[in-house]
């Protein structure tokens, strides 16, 4: 189905469960968040595909931002040093924001994005992370909706990259020869 003429593929979660876990996560955001003003805030592009599922089970009226985030390591590395390259459209004082992360590796990126996103005064800000990889944590940062604990092993598909390619996969699988 999928062609990777170069690298051996295997499926590590495959998308009935990630569609399943998903719609347990939005189920959960429902009850939790009744009654307040949510904004459910995308970390490109990894998240997007994540993001688009989890959004369609949070039975609430909810406003979606996205956040565009370059990191400055290289293909598999996360430096801990980020770059915005693109900004929420709204101020977010008094919103209760939920951010929406595709993987928390060793938790730099989402550490530095907690920190800026909590100068701007929103009322809560909750992480929900698809997957994680708790061998690998720097930083330890409360993960308050997660998908699955994962190895320290190097994932792509469903918006996760190596080198740009295999985000469109449907499931989240192994791709031999990437290394951390
Ligand atoms: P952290 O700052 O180390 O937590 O890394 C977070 C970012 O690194 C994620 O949002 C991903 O873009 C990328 N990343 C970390 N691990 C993987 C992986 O196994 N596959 C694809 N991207 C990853």
């Amino acid at each position: 189905m999928f062609e990777i003429p170069d690298k051996k593929l295997s499926i590590l979660i495959s998308a009935d469960k990630i569609a399943a876990r998903v719609k347990e996560l939005g189920a959960e955001i429902t009850r939790e968040y009744r009654g307040k003003e949510v904004v459910v805030v995308g970390v490109l592009k990894g998240s997007f595909i994540f993001m688009a599922d989890l959004v369609r089970h949070i039975e609430l009226p909810i406003t979606l931002e996205f956040m565009g985030i370059a990191s400055y390591g290289d293909e598999t590395k996360s430096s801990g040093v980020v770059r915005i390259t693109s900004d929420l459209t709204k101020p977010i004082d008094g919103k209760h924001l939920i951010i929406v992360e595709d993987i928390i590796d060793t938790g730099l990126t989402i550490d530095y994005l907690l920190d800026n996103l909590t100068t701007r005064h929103p009322a809560s800000v909750k992480i929900c992370a698809l997957l994680h990889k708790p061998e690998r944590a720097v930083k330890q940062v409360p993960i308050d909706y997660l998908g699955f604990n994962i190895a320290n092993q190097f994932v792509v598909g469903y918006g996760l990259d190596f080198a740009q390619k295999y985000r469109n996969l449907p499931f989240i699988g192994l791709v031999e020869g990437a290394s951390e």
